[in-house]
């Protein structure tokens, strides 16, 4: 397992694969890895002969109030983990190698973006599809692997993968969670024992609004309606929003009538926590 910090040091590797035969799976991540991050990189070293983990905590999709100096790092881990895992190649760039000076090309995104996470965080998603695209054109992958954690980021790169006809295809993994519940996320480490007991509203609403939809409930209102309140008895979480959409679009829905995403973001104290369940998920 190799780490390498330069674009052409990735193009260089992955073109000896090509010239083998091999075919390559890429897991983009921004380091701090988890067990949900293992599950991409297992996913992708089963199903690829080599396996590609971006690592690379990407300045363009926070805002500026956000965490980007906090963002927990530590390569050395990382590395213990992809190596374990299968993986063959860490991709740890600099800010610069990815952002030359006078960097002014971005991929953005309309409607998918404007919703959810796209409201309290409006640049984010143009970060992401950016990174993800130059990401996309250097490892140039048959495969790609993101958890279904950030539900309205995959929905966003599967849209983009098909309204800019790249020729990669998108593996959607499932929530790996804590033995209590709590989904896992590079950000929980920014939780005291009292806001780690405290978190455990968002898993805690998760399940309940699943065995709604599980039992047949259709409305959308009632549904949130029912999260919000189990929410709003945890005195230290503070709801960003919980919404039921359209599984593709991301738009609201009134009834629960298709494929749909129950999504919710919660602060507990400063932290920002996501969550959420695929209708089709709990059938
Ligand atoms: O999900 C993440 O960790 C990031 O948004 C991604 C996809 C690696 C892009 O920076």
């Amino acid at each position: 397992m190799k780490v390498v910090k330069t674009i052409d040091e990735v193009r260089a590797q992955v073109k000896a694969w090509r010239a083998q035969g091999l075919s390559v799976g890429l897991v983009p991540t921004m380091g701090y890895l988890h067990e949900g991050h293992a599950s991409l990189i297992d996913a992708s070293h089963k199903d690829n002969d080599r396996t590609v983990v971006s690592d690379f905590v990407n300045p363009m999709q926070f805002g500026p109030s956000e965490d980007l100096e906090s963002y927990p790092r530590d390569l050395e881990r990382d590395s213990a983990l992809v190596k374990a895992h299968g993986g063959d190649l860490i991709f740890n760039p600099e800010p610069e190698e990815m952002y030359h000076e006078g960097f002014s090309s971005f991929v953005d995104m309309t409607i998918l973006t404007e919703e959810l996470c796209g409201l309290s965080r409006p640049i984010h998603f143009r970060g992401v599809c950016t990174v993800v695209s130059k990401l996309f054109n250097i490892v140039k992958p048959d495969r790609a692997y993101f958890g279904k954690k950030d539900a309205q980021q995959l929905a966003v790169i599967r849209h983009m993968v098909d309204d800019l006809n790249m020729d990669i295809e998108i593996v959607g993994c499932p929530i790996v969670r804590e033995p209590d519940g709590l989904a896992k996320s590079s950000r929980n480490t920014y939780l005291n024992d009292e806001g780690r007991k405290a978190a455990l509203v968002l898993s805690r609403a998760i399940l309940a609004g699943a065995d709604m939809v599980r039992n047949g409930e259709k409305s959308s209102k009632a549904v949130t309606d029912r999260m919000k309140q189990i929410i709003e008895c945890e005195p230290l979480a503070k709801i960003d929003y919980v919404k039921l959409v359209d599984a593709k679009t991301m738009q609201q829905i009134p009834m629960i009538d298709r494929d749909a995403l129950c999504a919710i973001a919660v602060y507990i104290g400063k932290t920002r926590l996501i969550d959420n369940f695929f209708t089709e998920d709990v059938k």
